[in-house]
Order: C-alpha cells, then structure tokens, then sequence
C-alpha cells in the first residue's frame, strides 16, 4: 500500500475505535438517566463504527490468524504493562493528579491478567484446540479480570453488584 493511504488507513482506524468506544460509554450514560432509545442509538452506531473499524482494519492486512492476532494482543498488553502504565502513572504520581493515578493503576493490575489469559489461549490455539475457559467476571468500576467470582473487587473494593460476567 502507498505510504500515504497507510497512514490514513491508521489515523481512520483509530478514529473509529475511538467513536465506538466513546458511543458505548455515551449508551452506559443514556441507559444511567433513563434514556433507552438514546442509549439505543449510540449502540447501533458505535457497531456501524467498528464496521468501519474493521474495514480499514482488513485493507491494511492487520487481521490475520487467531493464533497471531493472540501474539498482537500479548505483545501490546505486556507494553502496557512494562512501560506504558509505569511510564503513565509515574508522571501522575510526580504532578499529583489523583484521577490518572488510580486510572492508570486499575488498567495495569488488568492488563497483566490479560496478557497471561491470552498466552494460555495461544498455547490451545497454537495446538488446534480452543482453550478451556469458564466464565470470566469483570469488575465493572476498574476492569479487574478474574476466572473465579469474587464478592469485593481485591483491586477497587467494588462489591459484587458490580461485576458482569462473560
Ligand atoms: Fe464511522
Ligand atoms: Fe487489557
Ligand atoms: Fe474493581
């Protein structure tokens, strides 16, 4: 692909990541204040935007097999992990900012959980088999991940109201 196209595939990819993620939080605030058919509305569009995700995706020869799309999801996930997060809340820490502090503190006790899931499912994989998995529960206030039910979130103290389950 011509350079210049590449570079707009990118920056389109990531702007429609970013307005499906910002629509299904905008749906999460409709449903909190009651609006149904509004947070109805973002839903719809936010999948319309990973279609378009998706699309600009595919053209730039991202999406390959799952077994190597595991390896794209540990690599990043263990970058957050090592630098990005320490780097990130390093900085939060030095200016005080309290909020980036404890955000970027809940993402990367998360994201360490994720990289060793996705290694284990790229073992099964890698063997042709799908991995053994029973439900994964969410904490739904800092995204803390775990295979077992928990009654308060061991990262936020969240109580068990609070976690969805996969
Ligand atoms: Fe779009
Ligand atoms: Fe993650
Ligand atoms: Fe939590």
């Amino acid at each position: 692909m011509r350079r210049m196209t590449e570079d707009n595939m990118k920056s389109a990819f990531a702007g429609e990541s970013q307005a499906h993620m910002r629509y299904l939080i905008f749906a999460e605030k409709a449903e909190e204040e009651g609006f149904k058919n509004v947070a109805r509305l973002f839903r719809a569009i936010a999948y319309a935007e990973l279609v378009h995700a998706t699309n600009h995706y595919n053209v730039l020869g991202m999406i390959r097999s799952t077994a190597e799309n595991l390896q794209v999801a540990i690599d990043r996930e263990i970058y957050e992990v090592n630098e990005m997060y320490p780097a990130y809340n390093a900085v939060a820490k030095l200016q005080e900012e309290k909020g980036a502090q404890r955000s970027t503190e809940w993402a990367l006790q998360a994201e360490k959980i994720h990289a060793a899931m996705y290694q284990r499912a790229k073992q099964s994989v890698e063997s042709s088999k799908d991995m053994p998995l029973g439900t994964i529960y969410i904490c739904s206030v800092c995204g803390y991940t775990s295979e077992e039910e928990f009654d308060r979130c061991p990262i936020c103290g969240a109580t068990k109201e609070k976690v969805r389950k996969f």
